[in-house]
């Protein structure tokens, strides 16, 4: 399974650094998830990893990516390639509205340029909406369109959006933060489904949630106006028992962020 390893990873929005020399590996057959307070470079850093951050005009970046020990800045991948292998997820389900469902599943094969069979697609739809957890909910309906979904379905829905396109890593940027317990209940044993064919990394603000999911986790903090680090990171249950660092044990304790 594939893994991602992140060197040294500095991040600006004009001159506004806002990352420092941020290491990580992120292991194939592992979830991993980031956790910190607001603004301390989570959500960039997960950019990062798929090539969105430099959408910002102003955004500039130092250090490396590697996916299975490949150069994801390389001058020669595309940047499609590095976009379709590194999915993403976000914290509002966004699947487009008006497109019918299976529409929905398979609106990311346009931007890879690949030619597919409607019999391939068709079962790109099933085989993602499976694994998504939400074939059963929908096989009767593919036609109506995805906005008419629950918050959790939509947000189902673009998982198997990001997973019609075959990615090897899935980032989940607070991917449960705009749904009910039981929603994200159910895209937490999503994601533990999926944790056996995708790498996943998520953020969450959730502690129960990065217990319950992540093998391994890392503390991210932006002290006093200071670009974002890693504080520790390590085995999840470790890191929440016996936090190394007085500043990670006040924040899994939950007394401030
Ligand atoms: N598009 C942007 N333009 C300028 N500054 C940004 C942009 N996105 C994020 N930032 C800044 O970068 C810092 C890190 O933000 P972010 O990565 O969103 O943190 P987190 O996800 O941990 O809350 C914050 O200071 C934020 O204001
Ligand atoms: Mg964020």
């Amino acid at each position: 399974m594939s893994s991602l390893d992140a060197r040294n990873i500095s991040a600006w929005f004009g001159d506004h650094q806002v990352l420092d020399r941020v290491s990580l590996t992120m292991p194939g057959g592992v979830i991993t998830s980031l956790i910190g307070p607001s603004g301390c470079g989570k959500s960039t850093f997960l950019r990062i990893l798929n090539r969105m951050h430099e959408l910002v005009p102003s955004a500039s970046l130092a250090g490396e990516v590697l996916l299975d020990g490949q150069d994801m800045y390389d001058v020669g991948r595309r940047l499609t390639d590095a976009r379709r292998q590194v999915g993403m997820v976000f914290q509002k389900p966004n699947p487009f509205p008006a497109m019918s469902i299976y529409d929905n599943v398979v609106a990311g094969l346009r931007l890879t340029g690949r030619r597919v069979s409607q019999q391939q697609k068709d079962w790109l739809v099933e085989s993602s909406l499976t694994k998504a957890g939400l074939w059963n909910e929908v096989r009767d309906r593919l036609s109506a369109p995805g906005g008419g979904l629950s918050g959790g379905q939509q947000q189902r829905l673009c998982i198997a959006r990001s997973l019609a396109v075959q990615p090897r890593v899935l980032l989940m940027d607070e991917p449960c933060s705009a749904l009910d317990p039981t929603s994200t209940r159910v895209i937490e044993e999503t994601m533990l489904e999926l944790a056996r064919e995708v790498t996943i990394v998520i953020v969450t603000h959730n502690m129960q949630q990065a217990l319950r999911v992540s093998q391994q986790c890392a503390f991210f903090l932006a002290e006093a106006r200071t670009p974002g680090v890693i504080v520790e990171h390590g085995d999840t249950e470790a890191m929440f028992g016996a936090p190394q660092d007085p500043r990670t044990a006040a924040y899994v304790k939950g007394q401030f962020g």
